[in-house]
């Protein structure tokens, strides 16, 4: 299972984008509406890397519009990163949930999809070549760092680690939902607080 013989050798965003949609490199396709490539700006210093669409964005085709989403634009702006200076993806780029009646609730990703979708995350990693990498959640730092990563253990930390791209920048941060899941009050704002902090760190690392 991998989307390998779907991903063009050397496209760039535009290229890999529309190669994407035909992708049947794993069983997600399926019942999902449509792939969910990225956003952003392609020369960006960062890339956000999320775990997978949401219902909102599996609606859409574009990444990061729903609540998750919302609560992520909020804390980059606190953290003073600008709209020019990211580009958003997903570690898996089709929408996986379990149906309940009418609603669509998530499902996370496992290894073997992760594993599955990563030569897209490649091509991107490749073409866009960002001088740090943000994981948003464990997801993301597993497709890349393998199923061993910790997110408590090292989460904001700028690390320079071995990929199967080559060497990376990179920094492993809360998933925005992991925010918004905390019940509001002080739990829900010290959760924010460290999501921006360490966006805030991130900026510094690609800063000069
Ligand atoms: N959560 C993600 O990880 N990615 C999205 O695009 C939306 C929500
Ligand atoms: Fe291809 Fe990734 Fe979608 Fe699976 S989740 S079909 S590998 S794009």
């Amino acid at each position: 299972m991998s989307a390998a013989e779907w991903v063009p050798e050397g496209g760039d965003v535009d290229t890999l984008r529309r190669a994407a949609t035909d992708c049947r490199g794993c069983e997600l396709w399926e019942p999902a509406t449509q792939v969910v490539f990225s956003a952003g700006n392609p020369a960006a210093p960062l890339m956000l890397v999320g775990e997978q669409p949401g219902d909102s964005e599996d609606r859409r085709g574009i990444p990061f519009v729903g609540p998750a989403g919302q609560l992520l634009q909020r804390a980059l702006a606190e953290a003073g990163v600008g709209v020019a200076d990211v580009y958003v993806t997903n570690a898996v780029k089709h929408f996986r949930f379990t149906e309940r009646g009418s609603r669509r609730i998530h499902a996370t990703p496992q290894i073997n999809h992760l594993k599955a979708c990563r030569p897209w995350l490649e091509a991107e990693l490749q073409t866009v070549r960002p001088r740090l990498v943000v994981c948003l959640g464990a997801s993301a730092a597993k497709s890349l760092l393998g199923s061993s990563f910790r997110l408590t253990a090292e989460r904001g930390q700028v690390m320079e680690r071995e990929t199967p791209v080559g060497p990376l920048r990179l920094l492993a941060t809360l998933h925005p939902s992991a925010v918004l899941r905390t019940p509001a009050g002080p739990e829900h704002d010290e959760a924010f607080g460290g999501l921006v902090a360490d966006l805030r760190t991130a900026a510094r690392a690609v800063a000069g």
